[in-house]
């Protein structure tokens, strides 16, 4: 018969022995394990320098190192810990020295580079998500930095903690980090609390997001998708990325977006919408084009020239031109981070076609007049619903264009100076702005207020439904017309 372990010798001589979630996780694996696991006659302190390392706690970890027999090997681990902690402090020299000190006392290049690694697998995953990566890469690192420091395939929940650490470190929270597919699902009762959470406090985002989730778990795709939209609406310009990257795995997920009643859903127009984008290329013949909302690519394709296609999800199933590049990423976001270096010239021709709400359409617009040239052609997609229901802020219909339409309204009241052009196309209309100034600030001052008034607007004003305001010429001679005065 094999004798008991160590552990349950412990135990049976009454010892407690405290499993805490970081001891579990490392208790089995080779790289620093065995000395990881708390025991009474054991100095705690290489279990306390792993659990500083995984929660990422680098100031405490940095002044560890000096305590126990420069011969000892798990101070000679201790101290591996803390030179990785001081790298990532940028304190160098200390530790150099702090390997030296781990060398000496018998802990191999091996074993150090590993801690090393681990470390830098940390920085790289924090880098990926700073930079908008997909959640995948960042998660790789973290999961090579698990596998790194315990030395062997990690498990997923140790990977988990170290992620969640990390990014918790630059000010993620957790609700809006990926769940974990094969957690528990929670009980009906709080299953049910979330639901009421979410129709009861509505401004909350955080309960609308826990709301897409459970929605999204339950197979409710196009509540889901509700939900995620709401969370969208609520955030405005901070929505993360992560947010449209779970909205377009249930769009995925669902396939298209299910049928209303059959009267929502009519749509008309006098010419396909493409074809008046056809025809302004035709006649504009841009050197640089600027699409927000891309999706398939459809209408990125029509672009001959340089062409930037922003979309935080996109789908592309067409083949896109050569000199077109696509941003994954949200127009906020564009203009944030990227706009200054890659609209050094002024786009020619601009499609706004992202997110169906008008305070982001209206954004857009904005962020756009401020890199356009007086000779900027800006069109604005859905500006003409063909029912209140496609009109809503919260998608009910496939055929959906949101409130849009405001945009146009707060031009015609904001902006005489512009000349606008509202045409009658399939299937919710578009309106062609021309006369940008760069330099006007009306609307962003104003944005605040604006956004305030057409909030509180609901009826789809019959003028647009009926459309009474799109203009009577074939649209070669509108274009003509607008570029021309
Ligand atoms: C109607 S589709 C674009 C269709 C495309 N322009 C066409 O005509 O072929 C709208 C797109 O806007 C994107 N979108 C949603 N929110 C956005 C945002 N904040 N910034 C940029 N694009 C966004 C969606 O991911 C979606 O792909």
């Amino acid at each position: 018969m094999r004798p008991p372990s160590r552990r349950k010798r412990l135990r049976r001589a009454g010892h407690k022995i405290r499993t805490s979630s970081a001891s579990r996780l490392t208790r089995k694996l080779p790289a620093l394990s065995g000395e990881l696991v708390q025991s009474p006659d054991q100095s705690p302190s290489l279990f306390q320098a792993a659990n500083l390392w995984q929660f990422g706690d680098w100031q405490k970890l940095s002044s560890y190192g000096e305590t126990g027999s420069t011969r000892s090997r798990q101070a000679g681990k201790i101290a591996m810990l803390a030179a990785s902690a001081n790298l990532q402090q940028g304190a160098t020299e200390r530790a150099s020295q702090l390997i030296a000190r781990a060398k000496k006392a018998g802990c191999t290049n091996k074993e150090i580079s590993r801690i090393l690694v681990a470390g830098a697998h940390l920085n790289l995953g924090k880098a990926s998500y700073l930079a908008g990566r997909r959640q995948e890469r960042h998660s790789a690192h973290f999961h090579a930095a698990a596998k790194s420091f315990f030395g062997v395939q990690s498990a997923d929940a140790s990977t988990r903690a170290i992620e969640s650490e990390q990014l918790a470190q630059l000010g993620v929270p957790a609700l809006w980090r990926r769940p974990d597919p094969s957690r528990r699902t929670f009980g009906r009762d709080v299953d049910r609390l979330i639901g009421d959470l979410a129709t009861a406090i509505p401004s909350e985002p955080a309960f609308q997001v826990a709301a897409a989730e459970r929605l999204q778990r339950r197979g409710d795709n196009p509540g889901a998708i509700r939900a995620w939209q709401k969370a969208a609406e609520l955030m405005g310009e901070s929505t993360p990325q992560l947010f449209y990257e779970r909205l377009a795995e249930t769009y995925k997920a669902q396939g298209s977006f299910p049928q209303g009643r059959l009267q929502d859903e009519q749509i008309r127009g006098k010419i396909d919408k493409y074809e008046v984008l056809r025809q302004l290329h035709e006649a504009l013949k841009p050197s640089l084009y600027l699409e927000i909302g891309v999706q398939s690519g459809k209408s990125l394709a029509l672009a001959n020239c340089e062409a930037i296609g922003i979309d935080p999800m996109p789908m592309i199933s067409v083949n896109l031109p050569r000199t077109a590049k696509v941003v994954a990423t949200t127009s906020d976001d564009f203009f944030a981070k990227h706009a200054n270096h890659m609209l050094q010239e002024p786009p020619d021709l601009v499609f706004i076609d992202g997110m169906h709400l008008f305070e982001y359409a209206l954004r857009d617009f904005i962020n756009i007049e401020r890199f356009a040239s007086p000779g900027t052609v800006v069109v604005i997609d859905d500006i003409f619903p063909n029912s209140q229901a496609q009109a809503a802020r919260e998608r009910v219909t496939q055929a959906w264009a949101g409130d849009v339409w405001k945009v146009y309204e707060i031009l015609r009241q904001e902006r005489p100076d512009l000349r606008l052009t509202a045409i009658d196309a399939f299937p919710t209309g578009v309106l062609l702005i021309c006369g940008l100034d760069p330099s006007s600030e009306n609307l962003a001052a104003r944005y605040g207020s604006l956004v305030h008034k057409f909030l509180g607007i609901e009826d789809l004003p019959l003028e647009f439904v009926e459309r009474s305001s799109a203009t009577s010429l074939p649209v070669l001679e509108a274009i003509a017309e607008i570029i021309g005065s």
